[in-house]
Protein backbone atom coordinates (compact mmCIF):
# COMPACT_ATOMS: atom_id res chain seq x y z
CA UNK A 1 0.00 0.00 0.00
CA UNK A 2 1.56 3.38 -0.85
CA UNK A 3 2.59 5.32 1.97
CA UNK A 4 0.27 7.67 3.50
CA UNK A 5 -2.86 6.02 2.23
CA UNK A 6 -3.86 4.41 5.73
CA UNK A 7 -3.62 7.78 7.25
CA UNK A 8 -5.70 9.72 4.60
CA UNK A 9 -8.80 6.59 4.49
CA UNK A 10 -8.87 6.95 8.12
CA UNK A 11 -8.87 10.84 8.56
CA UNK A 12 -11.55 10.42 5.64
CA UNK A 13 -13.65 8.33 7.99
CA UNK A 14 -13.11 10.65 11.02
CA UNK A 15 -14.39 13.22 8.91
CA UNK A 16 -17.66 11.97 7.93
CA UNK A 17 -19.94 14.24 9.18
CA UNK A 18 -18.40 17.02 8.74
CA UNK A 19 -18.17 16.02 4.83
CA UNK A 20 -21.64 15.27 4.85
CA UNK A 21 -22.01 18.90 6.62
CA UNK A 22 -20.61 20.80 3.52
CA UNK A 23 -22.24 18.56 1.15
CA UNK A 24 -25.22 20.11 2.56
CA UNK A 25 -24.48 23.27 2.61
CA UNK A 26 -23.33 22.89 -1.39
CA UNK A 27 -26.39 21.75 -2.00
CA UNK A 28 -28.45 24.71 -0.36
CA UNK A 29 -27.34 27.17 -3.18
CA UNK A 30 -29.64 26.41 -6.25
CA UNK A 31 -27.57 26.55 -8.89
CA UNK A 32 -29.83 25.83 -11.85
CA UNK A 33 -27.83 26.70 -15.02
CA UNK A 34 -30.69 26.67 -17.28
CA UNK A 35 -32.59 29.28 -15.58
CA UNK A 36 -31.72 32.96 -15.75
CA UNK A 37 -33.58 33.76 -12.98
CA UNK A 38 -30.55 31.33 -10.86
CA UNK A 39 -27.71 33.08 -12.83
CA UNK A 40 -26.32 34.51 -9.38
CA UNK A 41 -26.67 31.55 -7.78
CA UNK A 42 -24.47 29.99 -10.17
CA UNK A 43 -22.09 32.16 -9.14
CA UNK A 44 -22.18 31.91 -5.67
CA UNK A 45 -21.82 28.19 -6.08
CA UNK A 46 -18.46 28.69 -7.90
CA UNK A 47 -17.57 31.22 -5.66
CA UNK A 48 -18.17 28.85 -2.75
CA UNK A 49 -16.00 26.11 -4.36
CA UNK A 50 -13.49 28.52 -4.54
CA UNK A 51 -13.18 29.34 -1.46
CA UNK A 52 -13.24 26.08 -0.03
CA UNK A 53 -10.45 24.83 -2.32
CA UNK A 54 -8.09 27.73 -1.35
CA UNK A 55 -8.10 26.58 2.23
CA UNK A 56 -6.46 23.22 0.87
CA UNK A 57 -3.77 25.15 -0.81
CA UNK A 58 -5.20 25.47 -4.09
CA UNK A 59 -4.73 28.55 -6.40
CA UNK A 60 -8.39 28.39 -7.34
CA UNK A 61 -10.56 31.06 -9.63
CA UNK A 62 -14.20 31.45 -10.76
CA UNK A 63 -13.53 32.28 -14.59
CA UNK A 64 -16.19 34.11 -16.02
CA UNK A 65 -17.10 32.93 -19.63
CA UNK A 66 -19.81 33.73 -22.12
CA UNK A 67 -21.89 31.79 -20.26
CA UNK A 68 -21.89 30.74 -15.97
CA UNK A 69 -18.46 30.74 -14.02
CA UNK A 70 -15.70 27.67 -15.00
CA UNK A 71 -14.02 27.04 -11.18
CA UNK A 72 -10.34 26.19 -12.00
CA UNK A 73 -7.83 25.32 -9.88
CA UNK A 74 -4.48 23.53 -9.33
CA UNK A 75 -2.23 22.35 -6.92
CA UNK A 76 1.56 20.99 -7.33
CA UNK A 77 1.51 17.79 -5.48
CA UNK A 78 3.57 16.96 -3.16
CA UNK A 79 5.45 14.41 -5.27
CA UNK A 80 7.77 15.15 -8.60
CA UNK A 81 7.20 13.36 -11.38
CA UNK A 82 4.08 11.97 -10.43
CA UNK A 83 1.43 12.15 -13.60
CA UNK A 84 -1.11 15.46 -13.36
CA UNK A 85 -4.36 14.61 -12.41
CA UNK A 86 -7.02 16.59 -14.13
CA UNK A 87 -10.38 16.26 -12.61
CA UNK A 88 -13.83 17.44 -14.19
CA UNK A 89 -16.88 17.63 -12.78
CA UNK A 90 -20.35 20.29 -12.89
CA UNK A 91 -21.56 22.40 -9.93
CA UNK A 92 -24.93 22.97 -11.48
CA UNK A 93 -28.13 21.32 -11.49
CA UNK A 94 -31.36 20.66 -12.90
CA UNK A 95 -34.69 22.06 -12.75
CA UNK A 96 -36.11 21.36 -9.10
CA UNK A 97 -39.66 20.81 -11.37
CA UNK A 98 -42.37 19.34 -10.63
CA UNK A 99 -42.03 20.89 -7.51
CA UNK A 100 -44.92 19.29 -5.72
CA UNK A 101 -43.93 15.67 -5.95
CA UNK A 102 -40.78 16.68 -3.97
CA UNK A 103 -41.39 15.07 -0.31
CA UNK A 104 -38.80 17.71 1.22
CA UNK A 105 -37.48 20.89 -0.71
CA UNK A 106 -35.09 20.20 -3.15
CA UNK A 107 -32.98 23.01 -1.85
CA UNK A 108 -33.52 21.90 1.98
CA UNK A 109 -31.05 18.94 2.22
CA UNK A 110 -32.64 16.37 3.93
CA UNK A 111 -30.92 12.75 5.65
CA UNK A 112 -33.31 10.29 5.52
CA UNK A 113 -33.13 6.85 6.37
CA UNK A 114 -33.08 4.09 3.77
CA UNK A 115 -31.94 0.40 3.72
CA UNK A 116 -28.84 1.24 2.96
CA UNK A 117 -28.21 3.73 6.13
CA UNK A 118 -28.39 7.48 6.22
CA UNK A 119 -29.42 9.32 2.13
CA UNK A 120 -29.01 12.74 1.31
CA UNK A 121 -32.26 14.00 -0.62
CA UNK A 122 -31.60 17.20 -2.58
CA UNK A 123 -31.36 18.27 -5.95
CA UNK A 124 -27.77 17.88 -7.46
CA UNK A 125 -27.11 15.34 -4.48
CA UNK A 126 -25.64 12.69 -6.71
CA UNK A 127 -25.45 14.65 -10.13
CA UNK A 128 -23.07 16.05 -10.01
CA UNK A 129 -22.48 18.23 -6.55
CA UNK A 130 -22.29 15.09 -4.36
CA UNK A 131 -19.54 13.33 -6.60
CA UNK A 132 -17.54 16.64 -7.09
CA UNK A 133 -17.27 17.04 -3.06
CA UNK A 134 -16.34 13.41 -2.91
CA UNK A 135 -12.97 14.52 -5.08
CA UNK A 136 -12.91 17.52 -2.96
CA UNK A 137 -13.30 15.74 0.74
CA UNK A 138 -9.89 13.25 -1.02
CA UNK A 139 -8.32 16.12 -1.30
CA UNK A 140 -9.19 18.04 2.01
CA UNK A 141 -8.16 14.42 4.01
CA UNK A 142 -4.63 14.55 1.28
CA UNK A 143 -4.39 18.14 2.52
CA UNK A 144 -4.61 17.43 6.34
CA UNK A 145 -2.76 14.45 6.73
CA UNK A 146 0.46 15.07 3.57
CA UNK A 147 0.33 18.99 2.84
CA UNK A 148 -1.37 18.09 -0.51
CA UNK A 149 -2.47 15.25 -2.68
CA UNK A 150 0.81 13.49 -3.96
CA UNK A 151 0.20 14.58 -7.75
CA UNK A 152 -0.59 17.93 -9.41
CA UNK A 153 -3.97 17.76 -9.58
CA UNK A 154 -5.94 20.38 -11.35
CA UNK A 155 -10.27 20.83 -11.05
CA UNK A 156 -12.06 21.83 -13.82
CA UNK A 157 -15.51 22.34 -12.51
CA UNK A 158 -18.17 23.69 -14.90
CA UNK A 159 -21.45 25.36 -14.31
CA UNK A 160 -22.93 25.04 -17.76
CA UNK A 161 -23.24 20.97 -18.03
CA UNK A 162 -26.85 20.77 -17.85
CA UNK A 163 -27.91 23.24 -19.98
CA UNK A 164 -25.41 22.43 -23.22
CA UNK A 165 -21.98 23.04 -21.57
CA UNK A 166 -21.84 25.95 -24.21
CA UNK A 167 -18.89 27.38 -23.20
CA UNK A 168 -16.69 24.36 -22.24
CA UNK A 169 -14.96 24.04 -25.11
CA UNK A 170 -13.99 27.61 -25.86
CA UNK A 171 -12.53 27.86 -22.45
CA UNK A 172 -10.58 24.56 -22.98
CA UNK A 173 -8.92 26.05 -25.70
CA UNK A 174 -8.22 29.65 -24.00
CA UNK A 175 -6.64 27.48 -20.91
CA UNK A 176 -5.71 24.60 -22.42
CA UNK A 177 -1.93 25.12 -21.12
CA UNK A 178 -3.48 25.22 -17.53
CA UNK A 179 -5.32 22.05 -18.20
CA UNK A 180 -2.49 20.19 -19.64
CA UNK A 181 -2.87 16.97 -17.56
CA UNK A 182 -1.97 12.48 -18.23
CA UNK A 183 -5.63 11.80 -17.13
CA UNK A 184 -8.61 13.20 -16.26
CA UNK A 185 -11.20 11.81 -13.69
CA UNK A 186 -14.97 11.75 -14.33
CA UNK A 187 -17.26 10.98 -11.24
CA UNK A 188 -20.52 11.87 -13.01
CA UNK A 189 -22.13 8.42 -13.30
CA UNK A 190 -22.79 5.26 -11.63
CA UNK A 191 -22.15 2.11 -9.83
CA UNK A 192 -22.63 -1.62 -10.58
CA UNK A 193 -24.48 -1.74 -7.55
CA UNK A 194 -24.60 -0.23 -3.98
CA UNK A 195 -21.42 -3.22 -3.04
CA UNK A 196 -19.55 -3.14 -6.69
CA UNK A 197 -17.96 -0.10 -8.20
CA UNK A 198 -17.79 0.82 -12.13
CA UNK A 199 -15.78 1.94 -14.30
CA UNK A 200 -17.34 3.64 -17.13
CA UNK A 201 -16.02 2.50 -20.67
CA UNK A 202 -18.69 4.19 -23.28
CA UNK A 203 -21.39 7.14 -23.05
CA UNK A 204 -23.82 7.50 -25.43
CA UNK A 205 -24.12 10.92 -27.63
CA UNK A 206 -27.24 13.25 -27.75
CA UNK A 207 -28.27 15.36 -30.65
CA UNK A 208 -31.61 17.40 -29.12
CA UNK A 209 -34.20 19.05 -31.26
CA UNK A 210 -37.06 21.21 -30.93
CA UNK A 211 -39.44 21.23 -33.87
CA UNK A 212 -42.68 23.70 -34.07
CA UNK A 213 -45.16 23.32 -36.29
CA UNK A 214 -47.44 26.30 -37.85
CA UNK A 215 -50.47 25.58 -39.76
CA UNK A 216 -53.16 28.67 -39.27
CA UNK A 217 -52.57 31.42 -38.73
CA UNK A 218 -54.40 32.08 -35.19
CA UNK A 219 -56.43 29.29 -32.97
CA UNK A 220 -59.51 28.47 -34.25
CA UNK A 221 -62.87 27.25 -32.91
CA UNK A 222 -62.62 23.59 -33.29
CA UNK A 223 -66.22 23.41 -33.70
CA UNK A 224 -66.57 25.60 -36.64
CA UNK A 225 -62.93 24.70 -38.26
CA UNK A 226 -62.74 20.93 -37.21
CA UNK A 227 -62.77 18.64 -39.71
CA UNK A 228 -62.02 21.04 -42.63
CA UNK A 229 -58.07 21.62 -42.08
CA UNK A 230 -54.97 20.13 -40.63
CA UNK A 231 -54.80 20.33 -36.86
CA UNK A 232 -50.93 20.97 -36.08
CA UNK A 233 -51.11 18.88 -33.04
CA UNK A 234 -52.59 16.10 -34.80
CA UNK A 235 -50.17 16.38 -37.52
CA UNK A 236 -47.23 16.41 -35.43
CA UNK A 237 -48.29 13.31 -33.38
CA UNK A 238 -48.30 11.31 -36.70
CA UNK A 239 -44.48 12.57 -37.35
CA UNK A 240 -43.79 11.67 -34.11
CA UNK A 241 -44.94 8.16 -34.68
CA UNK A 242 -43.36 7.48 -38.35
CA UNK A 243 -39.98 8.23 -35.62
CA UNK A 244 -40.55 4.39 -35.14
CA UNK A 245 -41.21 1.39 -36.94
CA UNK A 246 -43.01 -1.60 -34.95
CA UNK A 247 -40.03 -3.35 -34.58
CA UNK A 248 -39.19 -0.10 -32.06
CA UNK A 249 -36.24 0.58 -34.51
CA UNK A 250 -35.54 4.13 -35.10
CA UNK A 251 -37.29 4.35 -39.01
CA UNK A 252 -35.41 7.30 -40.21
CA UNK A 253 -33.65 6.74 -43.34
CA UNK A 254 -30.03 6.12 -42.70
CA UNK A 255 -29.99 6.22 -38.93
CA UNK A 256 -27.80 3.20 -38.23
CA UNK A 257 -25.40 3.44 -40.72
CA UNK A 258 -21.99 2.75 -40.23
CA UNK A 259 -22.44 1.52 -36.81
CA UNK A 260 -20.44 -1.43 -35.79
CA UNK A 261 -21.90 -4.37 -33.54
CA UNK A 262 -19.86 -4.61 -30.13
CA UNK A 263 -17.42 -7.28 -30.33
CA UNK A 264 -18.36 -11.04 -28.74
CA UNK A 265 -16.12 -10.18 -26.27
CA UNK A 266 -17.55 -7.01 -24.62
CA UNK A 267 -21.43 -8.74 -25.41
CA UNK A 268 -19.86 -11.77 -22.84
CA UNK A 269 -18.67 -9.61 -20.06
CA UNK A 270 -22.38 -7.76 -20.25
CA UNK A 271 -23.39 -10.99 -20.07
CA UNK A 272 -21.74 -12.16 -16.59
CA UNK A 273 -22.69 -8.68 -15.09
CA UNK A 274 -25.64 -10.81 -14.02
CA UNK A 275 -28.40 -7.71 -15.27
CA UNK A 276 -31.60 -8.17 -14.19
CA UNK A 277 -33.71 -6.58 -16.80
CA UNK A 278 -36.83 -7.03 -14.78
CA UNK A 279 -35.66 -5.42 -11.20
CA UNK A 280 -34.12 -2.39 -13.89
CA UNK A 281 -37.77 -1.76 -14.72
CA UNK A 282 -39.06 -1.96 -11.18
CA UNK A 283 -37.24 0.61 -9.76
CA UNK A 284 -39.23 2.62 -12.98
CA UNK A 285 -42.73 1.56 -11.73
CA UNK A 286 -42.58 -0.61 -15.40
CA UNK A 287 -43.41 -3.90 -15.98
CA UNK A 288 -42.88 -4.62 -19.82
CA UNK A 289 -39.87 -4.06 -21.73
CA UNK A 290 -39.68 -2.19 -25.36
CA UNK A 291 -37.74 -1.66 -27.48
CA UNK A 292 -35.38 -2.34 -30.77
CA UNK A 293 -36.42 -6.02 -31.48
CA UNK A 294 -33.44 -8.81 -31.23
CA UNK A 295 -31.87 -6.68 -28.91
CA UNK A 296 -30.96 -7.52 -25.10
CA UNK A 297 -31.61 -4.44 -22.57
CA UNK A 298 -28.23 -3.57 -21.80
CA UNK A 299 -27.64 -3.07 -25.39
CA UNK A 300 -30.53 -1.29 -26.17
CA UNK A 301 -29.19 1.11 -23.37
CA UNK A 302 -25.65 1.09 -23.86
CA UNK A 303 -24.90 0.80 -27.51
CA UNK A 304 -27.80 1.30 -29.38
CA UNK A 305 -29.05 5.09 -30.68
CA UNK A 306 -32.59 6.29 -29.43
CA UNK A 307 -34.66 9.19 -30.67
CA UNK A 308 -37.39 10.07 -27.61
CA UNK A 309 -39.40 12.47 -27.01
CA UNK A 310 -38.74 15.00 -24.03
CA UNK A 311 -41.65 17.37 -23.83
CA UNK A 312 -44.41 18.36 -26.27
CA UNK A 313 -47.03 21.36 -26.45
CA UNK A 314 -49.45 22.78 -28.17
CA UNK A 315 -52.89 24.04 -27.63
CA UNK A 316 -54.97 24.17 -24.74
CA UNK A 317 -53.01 23.17 -21.62
CA UNK A 318 -54.76 24.92 -18.75
CA UNK A 319 -57.54 23.09 -16.72
CA UNK A 320 -61.01 22.11 -18.13
CA UNK A 321 -61.63 21.88 -21.23
CA UNK A 322 -61.18 24.53 -24.49
CA UNK A 323 -62.20 23.42 -27.92
CA UNK A 324 -60.06 24.60 -30.09
CA UNK A 325 -57.62 24.00 -33.35
CA UNK A 326 -54.24 25.32 -32.34
CA UNK A 327 -52.36 27.84 -34.97
CA UNK A 328 -48.70 25.77 -33.59
CA UNK A 329 -47.44 22.90 -31.83
CA UNK A 330 -43.95 22.05 -30.63
CA UNK A 331 -42.23 18.62 -29.57
CA UNK A 332 -38.68 18.73 -27.91
CA UNK A 333 -36.73 15.93 -29.06
CA UNK A 334 -33.83 13.95 -28.42
CA UNK A 335 -31.86 10.87 -29.97
CA UNK A 336 -28.69 9.31 -28.27
CA UNK A 337 -26.07 8.27 -30.36
CA UNK A 338 -23.43 5.34 -30.65
CA UNK A 339 -20.55 4.66 -31.48
CA UNK A 340 -20.10 5.49 -36.02
CA UNK A 341 -22.82 8.14 -35.55
CA UNK A 342 -22.03 11.42 -36.67
CA UNK A 343 -24.48 13.73 -34.78
CA UNK A 344 -24.43 16.15 -37.18
CA UNK A 345 -25.38 14.06 -39.75
CA UNK A 346 -27.98 12.33 -37.15
CA UNK A 347 -29.41 15.96 -37.11
CA UNK A 348 -29.98 16.57 -40.69
CA UNK A 349 -31.42 13.02 -41.10
CA UNK A 350 -33.82 13.58 -38.63
CA UNK A 351 -34.94 17.20 -39.76
CA UNK A 352 -35.18 15.98 -43.65
CA UNK A 353 -37.13 12.93 -41.73
CA UNK A 354 -39.53 15.18 -40.29
CA UNK A 355 -39.36 18.24 -43.34
CA UNK A 356 -41.16 15.60 -45.79
CA UNK A 357 -44.14 15.36 -44.23
CA UNK A 358 -44.92 18.74 -43.42
CA UNK A 359 -48.50 19.50 -44.40
CA UNK A 360 -48.76 21.35 -47.55
CA UNK A 361 -48.97 25.28 -46.99
CA UNK A 362 -47.54 24.44 -43.47
CA UNK A 363 -44.34 25.08 -41.62
CA UNK A 364 -41.85 23.99 -39.51
CA UNK A 365 -39.22 25.34 -37.27
CA UNK A 366 -36.54 23.28 -36.25
CA UNK A 367 -33.89 24.37 -33.72
CA UNK A 368 -31.05 22.50 -32.78
CA UNK A 369 -30.00 22.62 -28.73
CA UNK A 370 -26.62 21.08 -29.42
CA UNK A 371 -25.30 17.53 -30.56
CA UNK A 372 -22.24 15.48 -29.06
CA UNK A 373 -21.07 12.42 -29.88
CA UNK A 374 -20.33 9.39 -28.44
CA UNK A 375 -17.49 8.55 -26.22
CA UNK A 376 -15.13 4.92 -25.80
CA UNK A 377 -12.89 5.13 -23.60
CA UNK A 378 -9.73 2.51 -23.72
CA UNK A 379 -9.31 -0.50 -21.57
CA UNK A 380 -5.99 -0.81 -21.30
CA UNK A 381 -4.41 2.13 -19.60
CA UNK A 382 -2.04 2.21 -16.45
CA UNK A 383 -4.37 4.91 -15.22
CA UNK A 384 -7.41 2.94 -15.63
CA UNK A 385 -5.14 0.03 -13.21
CA UNK A 386 -4.69 2.17 -10.78
CA UNK A 387 -8.10 2.94 -10.54
CA UNK A 388 -9.14 -0.74 -10.06
CA UNK A 389 -6.54 -1.02 -7.79
CA UNK A 390 -7.69 1.89 -5.28
CA UNK A 391 -11.09 0.31 -5.72
CA UNK A 392 -10.12 -2.91 -4.91
CA UNK A 393 -8.80 -1.61 -1.67
CA UNK A 394 -12.15 0.28 -0.81
CA UNK A 395 -14.28 -2.20 -2.11
CA UNK A 396 -13.03 -5.28 -1.84
CA UNK A 397 -13.60 -6.67 -5.21
CA UNK A 398 -13.14 -5.46 -8.99
CA UNK A 399 -14.78 -2.85 -10.52
CA UNK A 400 -17.31 -3.76 -13.44
CA UNK A 401 -16.22 -1.74 -16.66
CA UNK A 402 -19.85 -0.80 -18.05
CA UNK A 403 -21.34 1.49 -20.28
CA UNK A 404 -23.71 3.67 -19.63
CA UNK A 405 -26.70 5.61 -21.86
CA UNK A 406 -26.54 9.25 -20.22
CA UNK A 407 -23.94 11.79 -22.09
CA UNK A 408 -21.41 13.96 -20.76
CA UNK A 409 -20.19 16.01 -23.38
CA UNK A 410 -16.87 17.13 -21.69
CA UNK A 411 -15.41 13.60 -21.66
CA UNK A 412 -15.36 14.04 -25.80
CA UNK A 413 -14.13 17.64 -25.13
CA UNK A 414 -11.35 16.41 -22.92
CA UNK A 415 -10.15 13.80 -25.43
CA UNK A 416 -10.39 16.10 -28.60
CA UNK A 417 -8.67 19.33 -27.20
CA UNK A 418 -6.45 17.82 -24.60
CA UNK A 419 -5.80 14.14 -26.14
CA UNK A 420 -6.31 12.76 -22.77
CA UNK A 421 -8.55 9.65 -22.08
CA UNK A 422 -11.18 10.12 -19.08
CA UNK A 423 -11.81 7.87 -16.13
CA UNK A 424 -15.09 7.26 -15.56
CA UNK A 425 -15.45 6.49 -12.39
CA UNK A 426 -18.47 7.27 -10.51
CA UNK A 427 -20.89 6.26 -7.57
CA UNK A 428 -24.21 6.67 -7.68
CA UNK A 429 -26.71 3.95 -8.06
CA UNK A 430 -30.36 3.34 -10.29
CA UNK A 431 -32.66 4.32 -7.58
CA UNK A 432 -30.76 8.08 -7.24
CA UNK A 433 -33.83 9.40 -9.24
CA UNK A 434 -31.47 11.32 -10.97
CA UNK A 435 -33.36 14.69 -13.25
CA UNK A 436 -35.96 13.64 -11.05
CA UNK A 437 -38.10 14.77 -8.09
CA UNK A 438 -36.17 13.68 -4.68
CA UNK A 439 -32.67 12.80 -5.98
CA UNK A 440 -30.60 11.33 -3.30
CA UNK A 441 -27.42 10.21 -2.79
CA UNK A 442 -26.51 7.59 -0.11
CA UNK A 443 -24.18 8.38 2.43
CA UNK A 444 -22.28 5.05 2.30
CA UNK A 445 -21.93 5.79 -1.30
CA UNK A 446 -20.38 9.19 -0.87
CA UNK A 447 -17.81 7.86 1.54
CA UNK A 448 -16.50 4.86 -0.35
CA UNK A 449 -16.06 7.24 -3.49
CA UNK A 450 -14.71 10.01 -1.21
CA UNK A 451 -12.00 6.84 0.20
CA UNK A 452 -11.47 5.93 -3.63
CA UNK A 453 -10.43 8.95 -4.71
CA UNK A 454 -8.30 9.23 -1.90
CA UNK A 455 -6.66 5.39 -3.36
CA UNK A 456 -6.51 6.81 -6.62
CA UNK A 457 -4.67 9.83 -5.71
CA UNK A 458 -1.93 7.43 -4.01
CA UNK A 459 -2.08 5.22 -6.99
CA UNK A 460 -1.67 7.90 -9.52
CA UNK A 461 1.47 9.46 -6.92
CA UNK A 462 3.02 6.05 -6.90
CA UNK A 463 3.72 5.55 -10.90
CA UNK A 464 5.96 8.56 -10.21
CA UNK A 465 9.29 8.52 -12.44
N1 LIG B 1 -24.41 12.81 -15.06
C1 LIG B 1 -25.25 12.89 -16.21
C2 LIG B 1 -24.92 11.85 -17.25
C3 LIG B 1 -25.23 10.45 -16.81
C4 LIG B 1 -26.52 10.12 -16.46
C5 LIG B 1 -24.26 9.50 -16.74
C6 LIG B 1 -26.83 8.85 -16.03
C7 LIG B 1 -24.55 8.22 -16.31
C8 LIG B 1 -25.84 7.90 -15.95
C9 LIG B 1 -25.12 14.29 -16.81
O1 LIG B 1 -25.20 15.31 -15.84
C10 LIG B 1 -26.27 14.53 -17.73
O2 LIG B 1 -27.37 14.61 -17.28
N2 LIG B 1 -25.97 14.67 -19.00
C11 LIG B 1 -26.94 15.06 -19.95
C12 LIG B 1 -26.16 15.70 -21.07
C13 LIG B 1 -26.90 16.73 -21.83
C14 LIG B 1 -27.50 17.82 -20.99
C15 LIG B 1 -26.00 17.29 -22.91
C16 LIG B 1 -27.71 13.85 -20.45
O3 LIG B 1 -27.17 12.73 -20.50
O4 LIG B 1 -28.89 14.01 -20.73
MN1 LIG C 1 -24.00 14.94 -14.28
MN1 LIG D 1 -27.36 15.49 -15.29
Amino acid sequence: MPSNVASVLSRVNSGEGAAVARLCDFLRIPSVSTDPAHSKDVAHCAEWMVRDLRTMGFNAESVPTAGHPMVLAHHPGTQAGAPRVLFYGHYDVQPADPLELWESPPFEPCLVDGPHGKRIVARGAVDDKGQVMMFVEALRAWHEVAGGPPCPVTLMIEGEEESGSASLEPFMRSHAAQLACDVAVVSDTGMWDIDTPAITTSLRGLCYLEATLTGPSHDLHSGMYGGSLRNPINALASMIASFHDADGRVAIRGFYDGIPEPSKEVLDSWTRLGFSEQEFLAEAGVRHPWGEKGRSCLERVWSRPTCDCNGIFGGYTGVGAKTVIPSKATVKFSCRLVAGQDPERIRQLVEEHLRAQVPPGYSLEVHSHGVNPAIHVRTDSPYLKCATRALRQVFGRDAALIGTGGSIPAVGSIQRILGVESLLVGFGLDDDRVHSPNEKFEVKCFMNGTRSHAAMLAEFGAMAT
